[in-house]
């Protein structure tokens, strides 16, 4: 791994991963090419842009020339494929946007690793990651294993589910060397308020209502982001070529179960009085096509590249609200402007 190309490094698991990766490989030249969408924020990565082993570049997956150009210049030994449409909700408001970024552009890197890497293919790596939902939605028993098929129920999840086929046909057709793994919901700093955890702190901060969809017994099994990025850093590393791993925190929580263990941290943490945040609750119309619930059987790598999660829920949550209340002008950034307007038109109709 000399020189590493990781796509979508502005973004909230991506920045963990560049982070990581740019103190962890000192020897290596790690390219962060992104496009900065509304989800994309180089505020994530302030502390360590001046490192000499890092390099950003502004630059769309969508667009093919500009992906040859990349390779062509960066001549890239390793990708870290994190570069992707990720909300569920915005796929279900406009999902060609998620077949543009996240089918398109999956194939147009497949495809400029592949020219680039035709004569040697040896020592390079394609890394796609990927995402649980793929799976489509558990019953009360039972886990995801790397052979459950898949059965994606969001445009969101069809349109991963659709790159990750392309990258194992490029394997199977064409030998490129990919390793891909499939990871649970993600928490933690820098994540865009949008998804349930950094949405509902953001709104018990500003003691706004916080919008349960449905019952709230929706089941997700969270995982804090730097244990994320660890398991990526040993599956790229240590990962065999044409597998797929599973990620996952071993941790299932009911939406509602969480929401209320959220708001008695944060009670806690912002002095207020015990049941203040609880009050803030509000059961809106669920959401279109709501899977039910997920859970990772990671087993497969922890057996084989041995890693489990290091971080507890409580310990994690914690260390998120810190990190949100720590950063109030991040928090007021991301959400002026277009964040408005997405959450208006998101919630102000359920
Ligand atoms: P995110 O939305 O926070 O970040 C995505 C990043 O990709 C942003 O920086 C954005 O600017 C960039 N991007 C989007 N379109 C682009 C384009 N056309 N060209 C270049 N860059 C572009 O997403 P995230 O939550 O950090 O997820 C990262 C990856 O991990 C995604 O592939 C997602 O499917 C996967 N994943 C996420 C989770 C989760 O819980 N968040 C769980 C499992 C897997
Ligand atoms: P989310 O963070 O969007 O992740 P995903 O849909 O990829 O699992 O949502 C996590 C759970 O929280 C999911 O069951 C939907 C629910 N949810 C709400 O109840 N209210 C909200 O405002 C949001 C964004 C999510």
């Amino acid at each position: 791994m000399q020189h590493i190309l990781i796509t979508g490094g502005a973004g909230f698991i991506g920045s963990h991963v560049v982070r990581h990766f740019v103190k962890k490989y000192t020897g290596s030249t790690i390219v962060n090419v992104d496009k900065l969408t509304y989800a994309g924020n180089l505020l994530n990565l302030t502390d360590i842009e001046q490192e000499k082993n890092y390099h950003f570049v502004k630059g769309d997956i969508v667009d093919g020339d500009f992906v040859f150009s990349l390779f062509e210049k960066h001549q890239p030994d390793t990708v870290i494929h994190l570069a992707a449409e990720s909300h569920v909700d915005r796929s279900i408001a406009n999902p060609m946007a998620f077949v543009h970024t996240n089918v398109l552009g999956t194939v147009n890197l497949l495809n400029a690793a592949r020219h680039h890497w035709k004569d040697e293919p040896d020592d390079k790596r394609f890394y796609h990651i990927s995402t649980d939902e793929v799976y489509g939605s558990l019953g009360d028993e039972g886990l995801f294993t790397e052979e459950t098929p898949y059965d994606p129920r969001s445009p969101y999840s069809a349109s991963k589910a659709s790159s990750d086929h392309f990258v194992r046909a490029y394997w199977h057709t064409y030998g490129l060397p990919v390793v891909l793994s499939n990871c649970s919901n993600n928490y933690g700093p820098n994540q865009f308020p949008e998804k349930l955890i950094p949405l509902f702190i953001h709104n018990i901060i500003q003691k706004k209502p916080l919008p349960v969809y449905g019952k709230g017994e929706n089941v997700r099994d969270w995982l804090y982001v730097e244990d994320h990025a660890v398991a990526i850093d040993a599956i790229v590393r240590n990962g065999k070529l044409g597998e797929t791993y599973n990620i996952g925190g071993h941790n299932e929580w009911k939406n509602i179960d969480l929401i209320r263990l959220l708001c008695k941290i944060m009670d806690e943490k912002l002095g207020r009085n015990p049941g203040t945040s609880e009050g803030l609750i509000t059961y809106v119309k669920d959401r279109a096509g709501h899977d039910l619930r997920y859970a990772i059987d990671a087993s497969k790598v922890k057996d084989e590249l041995g890693w489990v999660p290091s971080v507890t829920f409580e310990e994690g949550v914690s260390k998120t609200v810190d990190w949100y209340l720590a950063n109030d002008e991040w928090l007021r950034q991301v959400t002026s402007g277009d964040y408005m307007q997405y959450y208006r038109e998101q919630y102000e109709e359920r």
